[in-house]
């Protein structure tokens, strides 16, 4: 039994085909994983399966329905989770819930989805001041009521830790039936590996379809031929760190916090954060959900004001001399923070010249960064239109155009295709190589070995902090995830 049946489907964007004549088939009762390069179509394909676009040539069907004439009767049969969740982030998480419950015509029975998502003690928090990942889950939670029989999620796990992602697959597994289908698109490839079936999208083309074991039996292997699909990765020198032009720090120590502390109201984000970071260091900061990553670098780049504590950067004082010690940093944020409706190069542009670039070297600079970061054909784009791995390119070229000292990049990867992290982590440890002073946090495990130094956070406190081989020997663990694992276990215990 087909779920989907999909003959010739082509959907364009103008001059872009984001869909190109693709044939698929989606198996009732399994769960499909969607994967492939940033931009080659996952989301496209997602929106035209439930009716949100309409595809230029081809045929759809989904559970018997037409998706372009029957769109409302197909949606009382799925859950849909998008990328940007429409959570309402001035009610409460568990308002929220009770929202979506009402539209959905379910009880308002959420112990097993509070318990799950490990969003219990939170369900008074208004969704706007929840963590990146906290929302993530909320979001998943909602998608979930009602029990719909085809679940269509785009990248649900993009920055959630690696213990909730795990949870969050148990989530989706414990609550369907053994006739409900799931479409599930992923950058994570061990993620990938553990469903039913894997399809691997390359320009809007089925360039693998089948069961992922098939393809390679253990995860790595599977990450590796999913490379090989996609062309192949080939590490070349970093253009990035080649071209750029600094003074190089005559401190020792880029990067300080004393006692960093940030509380809202009785709820400390942030406890006690100290350390010292030194020129060059690749420094990460793991650590689960709401362990309060973002808001430690939010106040270290001076942009959240701490309830007590300071941090220094390059040696001058955040809270004293902010816009000095700001001319020193680079900042990726988390969310998406560039402007959406100006273009890919127009946001470029503007970071150059606020960044004090002279508009002689800026136009150099910017078309740099633009072939670099693989952005050239996309250049012309709003920012708010590209598929969320480009958006992460953008934001971190535009994090790093005035070449600081120092960079703050706050889950850089999360929700890039797997070629193009390791493409990332190319420029970021070349430029550490260079005296750059690197921050950096992430969920990737794998990406946890790049880094120097790391410090566990957990409930707003540092609970272990070295290199990753000290992390792992610590733990007893011969991986960073479960290195990971056992250290907060180990917490929750000594509490
Ligand atoms: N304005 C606020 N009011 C109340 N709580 C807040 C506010 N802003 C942040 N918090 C809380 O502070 C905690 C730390 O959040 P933070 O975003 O720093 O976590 P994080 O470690 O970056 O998590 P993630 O991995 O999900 O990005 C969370 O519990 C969050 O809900
Ligand atoms: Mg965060």
């Amino acid at each position: 039994m087909q779920t989907v049946t999909i003959k010739n489907l082509t959907k364009n964007f103008g001059s872009a085909v984001a869909i190109d004549n693709l044939s698929l088939n989606i198996e009732k009762g399994k769960i499909t994983g969607l994967i492939g390069a940033d931009g080659a179509g996952k989301t496209t394909l997602l929106r035209t399966i439930i009716g949100l676009l309409i595809a230029d040539s081809g045929e759809i069907d989904v559970l018997g329905f037409n998706p372009v004439t029957q769109k409302d009767e197909l949606n009382l049969h799925i859950g849909y989770m998008p990328q940007k969740f429409g959570l309402y982030e001035d009610l409460t998480v568990i308002e929220n819930l009770k929202l979506y419950a009402d539209l959905k015509n379910v009880p308002h029975d959420f112990d097993k989805m509070l318990e799950f998502t490990t969003l219990a003690p939170f369900q008074d928090r208004l969704s706007g001041a929840l963590s990146g990942g906290m929302k993530q889950k909320l979001g998943l939670a909602c998608t979930l009521l009602g029990n719909p029989e085809f679940l269509l999620l785009d990248e649900p796990s993009v920055g959630v830790d690696p213990i909730s992602r795990r949870d969050l697959i148990n989530m989706v597994r414990e609550m369907i039936t053994p006739h409900t289908t799931v479409l599930w698109s992923t950058a994570y490839l061990d993620e990938a590996h553990n469903f039913d079936t894997a399809v691997v999208l390359d320009k809007g083309r089925v360039i693998y379809e089948g069961k992922p074991h098939d393809l390679a039996p253990t995860p790595q292997e599977f990450e590796n031929k999913v490379i090989d699909l996609m062309g192949g990765y080939n590490k070349e020198e970093s253009l990035i760190a080649k071209n750029y032009d600094y003074q190089a720090p005559n401190v020792e120590l880029t990067v300080e916090a004393d006692n960093l502390e940030k509380r809202y109201g009785n709820f400390y984000a942030v406890k006690n954060n100290t350390f010292k970071i030194k020129k060059g260091e690749i420094f990460g900061l793991l650590g689960p959900n709401g362990a309060g990553k973002s808001t430690s670098f939010k106040m270290m780049c001076g942009l959240a004001r701490p309830t007590s504590g300071t941090a220094r950067i390059m040696g001058i004082d955040i809270k004293k001399n902010p816009e000095k010690a700001r001319a020193n940093l680079g900042y990726m944020a988390q969310k998406f923070s560039l402007y959406g409706s100006l273009t890919v190069k127009e946001n470029l542009d503007f970071f150059a010249l606020a960044y004090g670039i002279k508009v002689l070297e800026k136009n150099k600079k910017v078309n740099e960064v633009i072939e670099v970061f693989g952005l050239k054909e996309y250049e012309n784009y709003k920012a708010e239109e590209l598929p969320l791995g480009l958006k992460q390119r953008l934001s971190m070229a535009a994090a790093l155009i005035h070449n600081p000292p120092v960079l703050f990049l706050d889950e850089p990867t999360s929700g890039v295709d797997v070629l193009t992290r390791r493409d990332f982590w190319n420029h970021i440890t070349s430029l550490a190589k260079k005296g750059v002073t690197i921050m950096v946090t992430t969920h990737f495990m794998d990406e946890a070995e790049y880094c120097d130094r790391i410090s566990l956070f957990y409930k707003g406190e540092t609970i272990a902090v070295g290199t990753p081989a000290e992390l792992k020997q610590q733990a007893g663990a011969n991986d960073m995830e479960t290195a990971f694992i056992n250290l907060i276990k180990e917490s929750e215990v000594s509490k």
